[in-house]
């Protein structure tokens, strides 16, 4: 899919990844860019940046009756939506220490906010007969993630649902991609690292740390080239095979990457 005159949404779009990819999306020429986050301040900064093609929209991604207020709204003003990104995401930096309450909000903006954007803007887009949702998991989808139990959850079911719809509507012509990066420089993954987490310090010795730019770069290619994964990170792929060939094999090499993880406590299990 080109973007070329394209109507696009993008969540969590007020900064890091999601601001880029609405950036990118209007310099590439598509016809209308939704800005969408809970932070309307942010979103109307970015929009303001792009010019009159982007909409600032305050949303937040868990509530599905917002969701679907905002998917009808979205299409009442521009008539179709071309491309939906669910990308607004939310880590937690917790292990079993985490409460319930911290699963359930990491469930609802990683996954069910998924769900939600998939079933308010689906069956306009196969009415219509084309629509393409992309939705961003990360390489924790993929693999895992260490110190961060939520965060390694939630982006395997983000990834599986975006399978999903694409085996039950690809032949319908919905197409789906799942945005799978490691390390990216955003105020997700500084955040972590400003507070020593874990999690973030792996991530930082296990490869590159792209800009979001470059990130939104591998998306406008994935778009093109309709992949079903896209993956900033190339390396990523073989890493999943690593641990789909030998998963005892793959789990030792985690926990020794884990306890010797840069400035890390190995004595600690939170
Ligand atoms: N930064 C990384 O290293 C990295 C790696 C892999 C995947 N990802 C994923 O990329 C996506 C974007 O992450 P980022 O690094 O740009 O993070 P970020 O924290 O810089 O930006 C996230 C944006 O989402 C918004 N948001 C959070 N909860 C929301 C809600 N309920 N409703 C609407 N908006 C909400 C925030 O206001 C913020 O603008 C996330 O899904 C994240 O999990 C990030």
């Amino acid at each position: 899919m080109e973007l070329t005159g394209r109507v696009a949404v993008v969540t969590g779009a007020a900064r890091g990844i999601g601001r880029a990819l609405a950036e990118r999306f209007a310099a590439e020429g598509a016809a209308a860019v939704v800005v969408a986050d809970l932070d309307f301040d942010g979103a109307s900064g970015v929009a303001e940046a792009i010019g009159p093609t982007a909409l600032p929209v305050r949303l937040d991604v868990s509530d599905e009756s917002e969701i679907s207020t905002f998917v009808a709204d979205v299409l009442a003003r521009y008539g179709h939506i071309d491309l939906f990104c669910s990308n607004a995401g939310i880590t937690t930096g917790h292990g079993l220490d985490a409460p319930a309450s911290e699963w359930e909000r990491t469930l609802a903006v990683n996954v069910l906010a998924h769900i939600h954007a998939a079933r308010a803007v689906v069956p306009a887009m196969l009415e219509r007969g084309f629509g393409y949702l992309l939705n961003t998991c990360s390489a924790a989808g993929l693999l895992t993630s260490v110190d961060d139990a939520p965060y390694a959850v939630t982006k395997h079911a983000a990834v599986a649902f975006a399978e999903w719809l694409s085996m039950t509507y690809g032949d319908r012509g919905l197409r789906v991609s799942a945005l799978c990066p490691q390390g990216v420089d955003t105020d997700m993954l500084r955040g972590g690292l400003a507070v020593g987490h874990r999690g973030a310090q792996v991530t930082v010795a296990s490869g590159r740390i792209l800009s979001a730019a470059e990130v939104a770069d591998a998306v406008v290619a994935g778009l093109a080239a309709e992949e079903f994964l896209i993956l900033p990170h190339p390396e990523v792929a073989k890493y999943e095979q690593y641990r789909v060939q030998d998963r005892g094999r793959w789990l030792a090499a985690m926990r020794h990457l884990r306890s010797t993880a840069p400035g890390a406590d190995a004595s600690q299990s939170r």
